[in-house]
């Protein structure tokens, strides 16, 4: 519990300062463009009639934005939240910017325990947002109601970091990221394998990413997996 207790405090710290610090679409920065995958997914989707999204862990809107400005001319909507206030304040302000604040709802709630409506949403994506969950039961929660409040034909974009791990560069320690939910890779794909079992998986990718960093003055590597999936709802509900 306190290991919970400290991830989240330092995940919700580092968010609110970069977010303060960084404006969205800032080049040379993690904001500077909306992910290319959550586009493409997007894309599959017939934009021609109205179109319904949800963001989890949404941050300042670098995906919710650009989705909304596709969306919005054919009366398609974003449902945008995140756990930190600021998030969404920046977002509502950029949503202004950007000229969408009318296709964009937003809230700020914990992913863990956000009500999604059932067979409502044709989009659902969640980027960085299921690995700052509590636990693997709490995972498999979220991502049952992420199913449940889709639509026919909807589509799932899930990307996530797995085996989070912090490499001292002086030292050569490897010890484990400080994360709320630090899934072994094999864990999380068969977990998701399992709970989209009757759905068409569209792209099931692990990548290794290394991030390097400075910490309490120290070099480090954040180093981990980078998990992408996505998944289209192929089931006929009668
Ligand atoms: C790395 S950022 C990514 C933001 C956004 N998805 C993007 O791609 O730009 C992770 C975001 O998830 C949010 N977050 C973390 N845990 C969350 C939770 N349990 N519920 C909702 N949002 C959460 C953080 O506040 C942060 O804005």
């Amino acid at each position: 519990m306190k290991d919970l207790v400290q991830a989240r405090k330092k995940e919700m710290s580092y968010h609110e300062q970069f977010y303060r610090d960084t404006a969205l679409f800032e080049p040379g920065t993690w904001l500077s463009k909306p992910v290319e995958v959550v586009l493409d997914m997007l894309s599959r989707l017939d934009l021609n009639n109205e179109v319904r999204v949800l963001d989890l862990g949404c941050g300042v809107g670098r995906n919710s934005i650009p989705i909304a400005q596709k969306i919005q001319k054919t009366g398609g909507s974003v449902v945008s939240m995140d756990l930190l206030p600021i998030a969404i304040d920046k977002l509502r302000t950029y949503a202004e910017k950007y000229k969408v604040n009318e296709s964009i709802h937003t809230k700020v709630a914990d992913a863990e325990f956000y009500p999604i409506t059932p067979g409502h949403f044709d989009y659902i994506i969640a980027c960085s947002c299921l690995e700052h969950v509590s636990g693997i039961a709490a995972f498999r929660s979220v991502i049952q109601r992420m199913i449940n409040g889709t639509r026919n034909e909807g589509i799932h974009c899930i990307l996530m970091s797995t085996e989070v791990m912090e490499y001292q560069i002086e030292t050569g320690e490897e010890t484990e990221g400080e994360i709320e939910l630090n899934l072994k890779t094999e864990e999380a794909v068969s977990t998701l394998r399992e709970l989209y079992t009757d759905w068409e998986i569209l792209i099931q990718r692990a990548v290794p990413q290394t991030i390097h960093e400075k910490k309490y003055e120290k070099e480090i590597e954040f180093r981990s997996t980078w998990l992408t999936f996505a998944a289209r709802n192929a089931r006929k509900r009668f």
